[in-house]
């Protein structure tokens, strides 16, 4: 596949023109980051913004006993380390990749020109960034407002209309999900039970489907 082609399959880049594609594709090249692997360190410097081209990435806290909470998980198209090169401050968070993952990296000084010549990418990167924020406001409120099956319902949710709605595809851990709401593995295969028992959702495997949409987002606080 062309670099082109690549580029433009990110929502980021999806708009611009052949020649914009082109002059993009000299400015980045591709790095492949091993399952495990700590792409991004917390509060070192920024110099680069990445773009998942294949895989999946989470943006982690990681407290002094060792405890992690994370923030995020980004797949394909989506993009990270944009904040440092914005605002000038250290990285904000870990970004580590959970697979194998391929990635577009973009220096410091090519982001801030392609931010200056291309209104549309700028605007695409406030239209993700506003997204995000609200995520991030679904997940203080539910924080404070809901209890764990509340949490995990929301979280369920939020997986499920990544895709359409009903299948969360992809594969997630009861340990992962722990730390994404902020509880315990057991507490949350506890809950995942009481779900399944009461038909809200189905488990197959390693896939989760939503069985019955409104009583889940009633018990997520959505209705
Ligand atoms: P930066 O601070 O440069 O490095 C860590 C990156 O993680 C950050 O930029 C963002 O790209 C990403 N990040 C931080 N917080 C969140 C969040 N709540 N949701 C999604 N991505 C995030």
């Amino acid at each position: 596949m062309s670099v082109a082609t690549t580029l433009q399959a990110i929502p980021l880049f999806a708009h611009l023109t052949d020649e914009e594609l082109a002059r993009m594709g000299e400015l980045t090249r591709q790095r492949k980051h091993p399952k495990g692997s700590v792409i991004l360190f917390e509060d070192d410097p920024g110099d680069a913004l990445y773009v998942v081209i294949e895989g999946q990435v989470k943006v982690v806290l990681i407290g002094e006993d060792g405890r992690e909470v994370i923030l995020a998980t980004l797949a394909d198209g989506d993009f990270f380390g944009e904040m440092s090169l914005i605002d000038d401050e250290p990285r904000s968070a870990h970004v580590i990749a959970m697979e194998t993952s391929n990635l577009l990296v973009l220096r410091r000084d090519d982001f801030q020109r392609c931010l200056e010549d291309n209104p549309r990418i700028a605007l695409g990167l406030l239209r993700a960034l506003t997204k995000r924020l609200r995520l991030a406001d679904s997940k203080i409120g539910g924080l404070v407002l809901l209890d764990v099956t509340g949490r995990v319902a929301r979280l369920l949710l939020e997986m499920a209309d990544e895709n359409d709605g009903v299948v969360i595809s992809r594969k997630v851990t009861h340990h992962q999900i722990a730390q994404m709401i902020g509880s315990s593995r057991e507490t949350v295969s506890r809950t995942m039970r009481t779900l399944i028992d009461e038909n809200l959702i189905e488990v197959v495997g390693k896939t989760i489907t939503v069985r019955d949409r409104e009583a889940m987002e009633s018990t997520a606080g959505l209705r």
